[in-house]
Order: C-alpha cells, then sequence, then structure tokens
C-alpha cells in the first residue's frame, strides 16, 4: 500500500472484466512464465477466468487457446522460457490477420488482453487495441531492457547474470595467459545490456549499437592499457549488422597489437535459464498489476517498473518511442577499467 492507500494487490471490487486472455510474444525471456503466474492466480483470486493463447500474435490468430488455471502454471516461477511458446508474427502487421486475431477474442467473451513482450510486440498491442477498442495491457519482458515507460522489463537482469558469470570466467583465463578478448553479447537495437555487462565485468571496452565508434579509437584504448600494464583486456561487442559484431573488432586488435585476439559469442545462452529472484519479483508484480488495471477499468498502458514503483503508462505515450542509453556510462567503463 502506497501514501495515497493504492495496493499492487488486486482486490474483489470494481471487478467488471470475467474473462481475459494473455499471450507471449516476441524473443523470450526468463521471467514470463512468472508473469503469467501471477496474471493467472491473481485473475482467480478475483474470480475472472484467464484464456493463454500459444505462440503469441499467431495463436491469437490461428485460435491457438485454452483456458489457464492456478494449476497450470503450478511449478512455472523457476522455469525461463515462456510455456505459453511465443513466436514473432509479421503476419500481425497485417490488417487482415488483426481482424482475425479480433474476432477470435470477442468469440471467447474475452474483454481485456495480457500481452507479455518486448517494444515490437508493445507496438502491435497499441495498433490493436486502437482498432478494436478492446484493452490491452502490456507486460514489459525483454532481455535487451529498451521499452521506454518502465526502468526495467523482465528478463533483463537474468541476463545481464548469465552474461556477466561467462565474462568473469574469461577473465581467469584472460589474466592467466595475458591475453584480449572480444565478447559479443545480445542486444541487435540496443546496448543496455552491453553497457551492464561492461560495467559489471570491468571491461576496457564497449561498442553499442546506438553509439558510433571507430576501430581505431579501440585499438588505442587496448594499447594504452597495455601500456599501463594490464594484464588481461576484455571488449564487450553488442551483435547485429549495427555494430559489425565482435569478428571486426578483433581482426582490428590483431592486426594492431600483433596477437590474436581471442573471440567469444555468449549468444542465446542470455535468453535461457532460470529467472534471478529480481526478475521474479518484478514479473510477479507486474504480472499482479496487469490484473488489477483490469479490475480498475483502466484504458490500454503498459505495466511498468519507474523508481521501483509499478505504474501505468498509456500505450499511446510509450508506443513507437525509444529508450535512450546514457551515453556518459561508456565513458564510465573507460574511466573505471584504468
Ligand atoms: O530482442 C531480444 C533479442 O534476444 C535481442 O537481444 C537479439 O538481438 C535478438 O532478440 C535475437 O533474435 P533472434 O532470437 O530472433 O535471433
Amino acid at each position: 500500500m502506497d501514501g495515497n492507500g493504492n495496493s499492487e494487490t488486486p482486490e474483489l471490487t470494481g471487478a467488471r472484466t470475467r474473462r481475459i486472455g494473455i499471450l507471449t510474444a516476441g524473443g523470450d525471456a526468463p521471467g514470463m512464465n512468472a508473469a503469467i503466474r501471477a496474471v493467472v492466480r491473481s485473475a482467480a483470486v478475483a474470480g475472472i477466468e484467464v484464456i493463454g493463447f500459444r505462440r503469441g500474435y499467431e495463436g491469437l490468430i490461428r485460435d491457438l487457446a485454452e483456458p489457464l488455471s492456478g494449476r497450470s502454471v503450478a511449478n512455472m516461477i523457476q522455469r525461463g522460457g515462456t510455456f505459453l511458446e511465443t513466436s514473432r508474427s509479421p503476419e500481425f502487421r497485417t490488417p487482415a490477420a488483426r481482424g482475425l486475431a479480433a474476432r477470435n477474442l470477442r468469440r471467447h467473451l474475452i474483454e481485456a488482453l495480457i500481452v507479455v513482450g518486448g517494444e515490437g510486440s508493445m507496438n502491435g498491442a497499441t495498433v490493436f487495441a486502437g482498432e478494436t477498442g478492446i484493452p490491452i495491457f502490456v507486460i514489459p519482458a525483454s532481455i535487451d531492457n529498451d521499452i521506454p515507460g518502465t526502468d526495467y522489463s523482465i528478463g533483463f537482469d537474468t541476463a545481464v547474470n548469465t552474461a556477466l558469470e561467462a565474462i568473469d570466467r574469461i577473465r581467469d583465463t584472460a589474466f592467466a595467459y595475458e591475453r584480449v578478448f572480444c565478447v559479443e553479447v545480445m542486444g541487435r537495437d540496443s546496448g543496455f545490456i552491453a553497457i551492464a555487462v561492461a560495467l559489471g565485468g570491468g571491461a576496457e571496452a564497449v561498442i553499442v549499437p546506438e553509439i558510433p565508434f571507430s576501430l581505431d579509437d579501440i585499438c588505442d584504448r587496448v594499447e594504452d592499457s597495455h601500456r599501463r600494464g594490464k594484464r588481461s583486456t576484455i571488449v564487450v561487442v553488442s551483435e547485429g549488422p549495427r555494430t559489425g559484431g565482435v569478428i571486426p573488432v578483433a581482426e582490428a586488435l590483431t592486426n594492431r597489437l600483433g596477437m590474436q585476439a581471442r573471440v567469444v559469442v555468449l549468444g542465446h545462452v542470455q535468453r535461457g535459464g532460470a529467472p534471478t529472484a529480481r526478475d521474479r519479483l518484478l514479473a510477479s508484480r507486474m504480472g499482479a498489476g496487469a490484473v488489477k488495471a483490469v479490475l480498475d477499468g483502466a484504458g490500454s498502458s503498459l505495466i511498468g517498473e519507474e523508481r521501483g514503483a509499478i505504474v501505468r503508462v498509456p500505450l499511446v505515450e510509450v508506443s513507437s518511442q525509444r529508450r535512450p542509453l546514457d551515453p556518459s556510462l561508456i565513458e564510465l567503463v573507460h574511466q573505471l577499467s584504468t
């Protein structure tokens, strides 16, 4: 309960919607199962039925519906991935497919939809909510943490911890052998994972998609750190076409330093695994927050976390926006690796 008498726990009062739908869409993220569990059980407390749609928006179009009970989400809070399965659905971008999806929702008498997913899923939800008038509540889940309107999205903490564990191991061997490692992390369009991993792992340099970089500068920095007597070097690079990935960086360093820079691509290892405590708590609170939004008769919104509190942000305010990366964090990586 906060100072205004608001509680994060759904109450039985004000219930208007009797059946809601839920789906997970886009890239899976550890903690999605915990979010589904929180939605299903909070809804059960309020006497609301929940219909799950398998395989994201594709399941909505094809009516891959199944009722979810408190027992269907047993033994789920600690599991990575999503038991509802997910997909990226280009088809949902077409009005015809969205028409089929709307028809299925109405046929099941679903009065509100909860979408657990990332930025693309939120943009799709905004269009769909506008067309159908059905309220949609988006629970932000993406290891990339690039969703505007929330300080954290479900899965980011787990992905960063998984990558950090790998970096710590790499540091051991890098130090022992006096080697340079270039480590590629996920985040095709956003560098939040890379920055967090670089800061948390004490990397010597970091390359992210949002901020222009020069390979010469990276080489200068690594050479300089060797002159200062550092025995090991780790350069963290976000994957994808905007950075060019880890290979050109390793080649540039190998040419300049005359010693072969080693390459590690962490890849989808970062997307799986049991969610951390932080992600389970976030997912549980956001799931309950989404059901409370349904009970309150709120308009379509993102259920975010801002400064530790669960908040609702109208979808139209955050849709198609980008969450900006703080460029000063790159300087901090450099400063702390001296
Ligand atoms: O959006 C989440 C994410 O894991 C990004 O970090 C990554 O760049 C992308 O998805 C990978 O997509 P896919 O699993 O389709 O290869």
